[in-house]
């Protein structure tokens, strides 16, 4: 399975999902690596990882349209087969969201459906959640609104500030990101309405080289 991410910022889950490909937990392989913002940190990941790494600049395209056209055309080039949208800091079009229906996957630091959108830590503070975390979901055309396919909850304390939260929030991501993509690749996802049911593993070799599976 080929992979292409999404990212616009200093792409911690790229790595994890990089890390995860070069260890054989995720089977499947990063085809490109695309982001829209010159200089991010997520470049740099894929190039250190030996991944064609696109810079797409939003700002060079006069419309939203366009700039969608040009991710569905890169994304074709490299034979992407499923998109995984990491820090990417753009609302995906209709074009995209056609593209690839059903086949892109978003991490959002919430427990989705709560507090959707920007700044969903400091939502949570706000909202003084004792419990916030993490959401892996199929992305559709809503705002962080798709079946869900991973969570993980993580403990809100008093001394609580948006950083370390986010921080702790962050550590969740990496282990739920990867394992989303495995199950996919695994082809153990099957999407049912809102509802996504997570087949059993028909590889018995792949469940015993893959401990972080048994968790
Ligand atoms: C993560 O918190 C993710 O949940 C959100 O954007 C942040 C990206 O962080 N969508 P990184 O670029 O992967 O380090």
């Amino acid at each position: 399975m080929r992979l292409g991410v999404l990212a616009s910022g200093s792409g911690s889950n790229l790595q994890a999902i990089l890390d995860g490909c070069a260890s054989r937990a995720i089977p499947a392989e990063v085809a490109v690596v695309i982001c829209n913002v010159p200089g991010a940190k997520a470049l740099q990941r894929a190039e250190a990882a030996g991944v064609p790494a696109l810079l797409l600049d939003h700002r060079q395209q006069a419309s939203r349209e366009g700039y969608d056209a040009q991710l569905v055309a890169a994304l074709r080039m490299h034979g992407v087969d499923l998109l995984c949208l990491a820090g990417f800091m753009r609302l995906i079009g209709p074009a995209l969201l056609n593209a690839f229906h059903n086949k892109i996957l978003n991490i959002h630091p919430s427990l989705l459906p709560a507090f959707p959108g920007m700044h969903a830590v400091r939502q949570a503070l706000a909202a003084g959640v004792r419990v916030s975390g993490c959401t892996v979901h199929v992305v559709d055309q809503g705002t962080d609104t798709g079946p869900i396919l991973i969570q993980a909850a993580v403990p809100v304390l008093d001394g609580d500030t948006e950083e370390t939260l986010a921080e702790r929030i962050l550590v969740q991501e990496h282990r739920c990101y990867p394992r989303a993509i495995s199950l996919w690749a695994q082809g153990r996802v099957q999407i049912e309405g809102r509802r996504v049911r997570i087949g059993a593993a028909t590889d018995p070799a792949r469940i015993l080289s893959s401990p972080e599976l048994l968790d």
